[in-house]
Parts: C-alpha cells; structure tokens; sequence
C-alpha cells in the first residue's frame, strides 16, 4: 500500500482526508517544504544520511525485547517490545526531528520553532537545534508546562526559548496555532518543526516518512528475532507519529495493526482524547488539515484531557482516519486507570518504564493477550520512556514517599 501517490490534484489526500487548508500567506513556505521533501526523497543519498545520522546520534537501530517474564504471567500469545524509549532524548519523536533538521539545512534556514504537549517533541527539537546551530522557540500550552516541568527545564537548559500559551484548553492544540502564527510571520528564516503526523500536507507525509524507520527495523528485526512477523503491531496514538512509523513496516502484511487512543476518565465522559475510538468525534477542518476532530456541532474545539499529556489532542492524522475507514487500522481506547495498572505491570514484571503514552498500547495489548495462542506474537512500540511521567504518576499513585520529598524541597526554597 503506497499512502503517498497522490492523484493529481489531490496531493497530500488520504481518502477523503488531510490536504493543505492554509491561509495565502502560508503557500510560499508550503510549496518550499513540498519542493524540499520532494528532493530528499529522491536524493538516495539523503535517506543514507539520516540512518547514518540516527545510528551516531540516537543509537538507533533501538531493540527489540522478548517479554518472558509478562509472557508466561499473562499466558496467550509472546510479548514483544519495540524499544522507542531507548533514542537519545528518550522518544521516537526524535526520528522526525533530526529528519527535518536536515531539511531546515537544506533550506538554509537558521531559526526552528516547535509545538509540543508532552515536552519529548520540544526537547527532541531543542536537542538538534543545539547540534546543528540553529536559533530554537518552542510553544507549549501553559497547562503543559505545568504538568511536563522537567522536558521545560532540559529545554531551557539546551538552549531553546520555552513560550507558554495561556489561550484555550492551554495544551498542545492552542501549542500549534501559536507556532503557526510565529511561522506566518517569520517563514523567510524559520522552519516549522511539526511533531506530529497531522497539519496541512507535506507534514503529515514527512512525518511519517521519517518515522517509517521504526517499522523497516521492526519488520527486520521480528523475522530475525521471532523468526516470524507479529500477529498484531500495537501503538499509541495521540497525533499519530509513532503509530504510522511501526505500522508501515506491516501494511502490506496479514497483520493487524491495532491503535490506541487516551480513554481518559472513560468514553461515556466527556474527559478523554479519543477521537476515533468513541463515537464523539466528527469530520472537520482546523490547524491547516482535514480529519476527524473532537468539536461540538458548531466545530468548536471540545476540550480534551489525559493522563498522559502527548495524547491530549483533539484531532488525529488523517492518514489515520483515512486507514480507519478502510479497516486497516482497528482503533481502541484505554482509560488512565487501565494505564496506570499497565504502567506499574510492567515495571514490576519486567524492569521497563514506559511513558504513560506508550503505556496505553500496553494496557489494551496486555488485556487481549491472554485470549492468543502461545504461538501467536504481538508486538507493542514502546514509544517512550516514563522519566518524564515521574510527577504523574507518583500523584496517580498518591506515593506517601515521594509526597514527603516534594514537600522537603519545597521547605529547603522557602529558607
Ligand atoms: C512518548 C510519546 N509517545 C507518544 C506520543 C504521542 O504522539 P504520536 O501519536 O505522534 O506518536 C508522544 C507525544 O508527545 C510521546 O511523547
């Protein structure tokens, strides 16, 4: 299945879903990034250069590890894990990132701004603007700095200028429109560092084309491991990045790809982030895309919320909503208190931290498990690693512990 031949016409269109609904003033930098993405994919030399660069910098190719231990306690199908967290910067957001820095380079533009929700992607970016020079502003909602504090201290500490945005639900959608604004207004020295597999077309391919090396690895490496490729390939989904990178490396095979959404406090609340998963989203246009939105009749934004911060968004990418409509792509949810017990699961059985995004594909992965046979496989992408969780999830634990600590340093900065 090739995702990106457009139809004449029709660039950037998956199904009915995505294009590029942009204000006049956007086309220029738009029709640059399209020449500019276009080339590196035509450019052999490119793609090199980017494994190379990940290899060096990143670790990559990151592992897979057999989870023997959750295996025999669960019983049903093996568990296996594709290691995200373990990239410099702790998340597959990474990959992108470095990618579009290397576009920036051949743009030759020195300014990079960035979006981010959960702080990986702001970090990740901040990260190669430090490597390669360039001058870094990263947008994030107010309630996201609040909630993601130590992503915002590395950030600051790599160099990069952290905005809060106080319009809105204040998290990652209000982080984009910012960004967008910024990027309107300085596109001649600025690129656009977009995190997610959403926003107007060619992000959604870029993205997804720079994450396609999660899953050209996985494929390789679950032959060579399992000695057979997964029955089913489990992802979180918040825009969609990490999903659509392992994905691809199984769409052409007969294996279901499952994605999971944040059920928040449950899908009969109105506090979640699931737009495909519940019946509550709804076909809109915002942020520049087309695509599936959680909006109230009028196409208002509804607020969304989860546990985790990098799935709190309204609108997933249509390159989803395109395969969830043909049923490639099944969709579910998990609710945070499903999360929060798969989180502590696998810490205990395994010695892994996932963070609370990843740990949402393990929450639907680990209840279906046990109704496989012992010699089907799953495979579950572990997008990133919980470090930066360690605030949340000490307070969804309500860690006696760890309160006492908080409240001891908190002492030590009065003085
Ligand atoms: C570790 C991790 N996983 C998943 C996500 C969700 O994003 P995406 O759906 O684009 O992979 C985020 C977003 O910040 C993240 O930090």
């Amino acid at each position: 299945m090739d995702l990106f031949k457009f139809e004449h016409g029709r660039e950037g269109y998956y199904g009915e879903f995505g294009g590029a609904f942009i204000p006049e003033i956007l086309r220029s930098p738009i029709m640059e990034l399209r020449q500019a993405l276009q080339a590196a994919k035509d450019d052999p030399t490119f793609w090199s250069e980017f494994v190379a660069l990940m290899k060096t910098y990143s670790g990559r190719p990151t592992p897979i590890t057999y989870l023997e231990n959750l295996t025999k306690y669960l019983g049903g199908g093996r568990i296996y894990v594709k290691r995200e967290d373990l990239n410099h910067t702790g998340a597959h957001k990474v990959n992108n990132v470095m990618g579009q820095g290397l576009i920036a380079k051949r743009l030759g533009k020195t300014r990079i701004i960035a979006e981010t929700g959960a702080g990986q992607h702001g970090v990740a970016t901040a990260t190669m603007a430090a490597r390669f020079g360039f001058e870094c502003v990263i947008y994030m909602g107010e309630e996201d700095v609040r909630r993601q504090r130590p992503n915002v201290f590395w950030m600051e500490q790599l160099g990069a200028q952290v905005v809060p945005v106080r319009d809105g639900s204040k998290t990652l959608k209000d982080a984009i429109n910012e960004a967008m604004r910024d990027w309107v207004t300085n596109f001649d020295t600025t690129h656009y560092v977009l995190g997610t597999v959403c926003g107007p077309h060619p992000f959604p391919e870029m993205v997804a084309w720079f994450q396609s090396i999660i899953g050209r690895e996985a494929r390789e490496q679950m032959i060579q491991i399992a000695g057979e490729l997964p029955c089913r390939v489990y992802a979180c989904v918040g825009g969609g990045s990490n999903a659509i990178g392992i994905f691809q490396g199984f769409l052409d095979d007969p294996v279901e790809l499952v994605a999971v959404e944040a059920g928040g406090k449950g899908l009969q609340s109105s506090k979640h982030a699931a737009r495909l998963a519940s019946n509550h989203g709804s076909v809109g246009v915002a942020q520049g895309y087309k695509t599936y939105f959680l909006q109230n009749e009028d196409g208002q934004m509804l607020d969304t919320y989860s546990v985790a911060a990098g799935l709190d968004y309204i609108g997933v990418s249509p390159i989803f909503s395109y395969l969830a409509q043909i049923g490639r792509v099944r969709f579910e949810a998990a609710t945070d208190e499903e999360v929060v017990a798969a989180f502590q699961l696998v810490m205990k059985k395994e010695g892994l931290i996932p963070a609370l995004e990843s740990a949402h594909a393990f929450a639907l992965a680990l209840k279906e498990v046990p109704k496989m046979k012992p010699e089907e496989t799953i495979l579950i992408n572990q997008s990133g690693r919980g470090d930066k969780d360690i605030f949340t999830v000490a307070e969804a634990l309500s860690d006696k512990n760890w309160k006492e600590f908080i409240k001891q340093r908190a002492k030590n900065y009065e003085s």
